[in-house]
């Protein structure tokens, strides 16, 4: 049976693709931001395990993982968990850049480094959910762009660096999606939120699933997801 490591189960994209795996029995080690949400999602999936550490501060994971127990087997690291925090350059401050770099690129990095030995091991998956904002940056999105397109750029190294190791890697870079994350993009921009127009969470659950589930002879790299002629 598999063996998922999960960030940003709580919610949205993440929380979908922990019930999928979750309702097929395989094994969920749910990452949450402290003790609290841990006991949250240990409620919402049980047999679950949960692994606590705020991914706003990754030099302080390692300290924390070191006094936690990790899973011996990781199948797969799922990078889910994200933050926005929309502003022109022309407003957006250095604490607003940093806490959007450091969710959405150095702790994952941080993450991939202290699962590695385990995924090398598996010949395991590591699976970055992105954005469309990591392939094109418009206006307003600079910071968050640039974390996702600093994604993209560890996710295309970390697979030329770990083939040799039998680790295969997916960036999956979804379009608007109803989630909580979605609802306050559209209240940064001014805009009536109808979760009815976007890709449902479900949806890219299923192509991050695609990926996992690829025969291990072949490799989804990157998987675009955009909503459907129906949903806009
Ligand atoms: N929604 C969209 O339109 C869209 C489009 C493209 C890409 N994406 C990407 O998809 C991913 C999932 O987004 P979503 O829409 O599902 O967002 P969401 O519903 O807001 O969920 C975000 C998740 O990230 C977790 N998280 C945030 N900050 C954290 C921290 N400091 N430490 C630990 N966990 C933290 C949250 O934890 P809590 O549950 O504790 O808050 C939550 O579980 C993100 O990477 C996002 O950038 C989303």
């Amino acid at each position: 049976m598999a063996t998922h490591v999960i960030t940003g189960a709580g919610s949205g994209i993440g929380a979908a693709v922990a019930r999928r795996l979750h309702a097929r029995g395989d094994e969920l080690v749910l990452h949450a931001r402290d003790a609290g949400r841990a006991k949250e999602l240990a409620a919402g999936f049980p047999g679950a395990r949960t692994l606590v550490g705020d991914l706003a501060d990754p030099d302080k994971l390692s300290w924390a993982f070191s006094h936690q127990t990790l899973p011996d087997r990781v199948d797969s690291l799922l990078h889910i968990a994200g933050v926005v925090d929309l502003g022109e350059v022309g407003e957006l401050t250095p604490k607003s850049w940093r806490h959007q770099l450091n969710v959405n690129l150095i702790a994952p990095a941080e993450l991939t480094r202290h699962f590695l030995p385990q995924l090398r091991a598996a010949r395991g998956h590591v699976v970055f959910v992105n954005s469309g904002a990591g392939l094109a940056a418009h206006a307003g999105w600079s910071a968050y762009a640039a974390s996702k397109h600093g994604l993209k750029a560890l996710a295309d190294s970390l697979r030329a660096e770990e083939h040799g190791h039998g680790v295969r890697v997916t960036s999956v870079y979804p379009g608007r999606t109803a989630s909580p994350m979605q609802a306050k993009v559209h209240q940064q921009e001014g805009k009536e939120y109808d979760p009815a127009r976007w890709i449902a969470p479900e949806s890219v659950a299923t192509a991050v699933l695609t990926a996992l589930d690829l025969p291990t002879d072949a490799e989804i790299n990157d998987l675009t997801v955009r909503p459907g002629p129906f949903s806009g």
